[in-house]
């Protein structure tokens, strides 16, 4: 074994990593299910899981086997031989999504960046010379160029134009308003929505998730794709599958990525209905794509979920959170919202230094969205206990808050 040991990182020392992102002043060195550890040992319950992606805990022991095995017997060779353990991850992956086609990504950006490419390629077939997407306000689809562009957030475009072109932005929920952007525009080939806007603050639709049927609808009147951005929603989080398993109707086009590898860096585009066929040999790629190694983690990840009734852990863990945090924050003037483990308790104001707060005084790994929107995406396969010391440190740390 390589026994590497870093030095921790000092706050004044000099960095070559460039500065995009807003970093806490703390580390972790080690994680076990749902707690994670600084280099003094200081345990810290992880309500976030690096933002939705290590559902099943940090070092999971049959996720780690299984990586170090594959990374010792074969990590990649490429897209140009048959890859087994990519057949064999696809094969889980439509068993517990209902998808048929499946394209192995890197991200969850890549993976709407898939997505986006089937849309256009979808209207071109159709002789569509500027084909249209739907996005909606508030949305969050990713960094890259295109993503950014369907992404309903001006701070995160601004300084990238010109920015790509062929989106139509709607206010998220609103019916009208799409049938509205049909009249006006002929060139529409698609819709691309997450079914809870998770960046945006744990956002449903008005109407629930019945906005997913009412979509299905339009889209099949239009013949325009359907397509869902499960990046975050997906791999159990929302105590289904995927978040549209809470209703009867199926996308054309899903993406995904996040808790797909556990912290192993891989998404996927998948098409099923209208959206079959549509990419064809040479349309799309990557080199890494669903490499030995990401597709047998990705296989691992479903066998898990699967054998462990885990996507039904998080839907009764997570209803058991959001009934407790109702009645225990029931005279705070606070909204919770939540669908299996993904969680968001609107508070009445702006509750960025809860963050801090929660982190250093309670021990607790919380994030805060929208300004006011305290986020909680804990591990899928969480205890009662567990849950109960989840709310032990939370409780106080927004009834405190709150008071000042
Ligand atoms: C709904 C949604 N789509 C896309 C992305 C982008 O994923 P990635 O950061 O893996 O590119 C995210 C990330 O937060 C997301 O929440």
């Amino acid at each position: 074994m390589n026994n590497i040991t870093l030095a921790p990182v000092q706050p004044d020392q000099p960095s070559h990593l460039m500065p995009v992102f807003g970093r806490q002043p703390i580390s972790f060195v080690r994680g076990r299910g749902s707690y994670l550890y600084t280099e003094d040992g200081t345990e810290y319950l992880d309500a976030l899981t690096g933002i939705a992606v290590c559902g099943l805990g940090h070092a999971h022991p049959v996720i780690a086997e299984a990586i170090a095995e594959q990374a010792a017997t074969l990590i990649h060779t490429s897209n140009i031989y048959e890859v087994p353990w990519q057949t064999a991850a696809a094969q889980k992956l439509a068993e517990v999504s209902g998808m048929e086609e499946i394209f192995f990504s890197n991200s969850g950006a890549e993976s709407n960046e898939g997505a986006i490419k089937i849309a256009r390629k979808f209207g071109f077939l159709q002789g569509i010379a500027h084909p249209k997407i739907i996005v909606a306000d508030r949305s969050f689809h990713g960094r890259t160029m295109a993503t950014l562009a369907a992404t309903g957030n001006k701070k995160i475009q601004e300084g990238f134009g010109p920015l790509v072109e062929g989106f139509i932005r709607v206010p998220f929920g609103d019916i009208e308003a799409i049938e509205e952007a049909a009249i006006h525009h002929p060139d529409i080939v698609a819709i691309l929505v997450e079914p809870i806007q998770g960046e945006g603050g744990v956002n449903t639709a008005p109407q629930g998730f019945s906005y997913l049927e009412e979509i299905r609808q339009i889209c099949n009147q239009h013949n325009w794709l359907m397509m869902l951005d499960e990046v975050q929603t997906g791999n159990g989080r929302t105590g289904k599958y995927f978040a549209y398993q809470h209703t009867n109707i199926i996308p054309d086009v899903l993406t995904t990525a996040k808790g797909l590898g556990n912290g192993f860096p891989i998404g996927a585009v998948m098409t099923q209905g209208r959206g079959v066929g549509v990419l064809t040999a040479g349309n799309h790629g990557s080199t890494y794509s669903g490499t030995a190694l990401g597709s047998r983690v990705v296989y691992t990840v479903i066998d898990l979920m699967q054998k462990e009734n885990i996507v039904a852990n998080a839907a009764e863990i997570g209803s058991y959170l959001v009934d407790q945090l109702r009645t225990q924050l029931a005279d705070q003037n606070v909204i919770v919202r939540g669908f299996g483990m993904m969680i968001g308790i609107e508070l009445p104001k702006a509750c960025s230094e809860l963050v801090e707060i929660a982190r250093d005084e309670y021990h607790l790994i919380i994030n805060v969205t929208a300004g006011n929107v305290v986020r909680l995406l804990p591990t899928l396969n969480m205890t009662h206990e567990q849950a109960d010391d989840l709310l032990k440190r939370l409780v106080p740390a927004i009834k405190n808050f709150l008071a000042v």
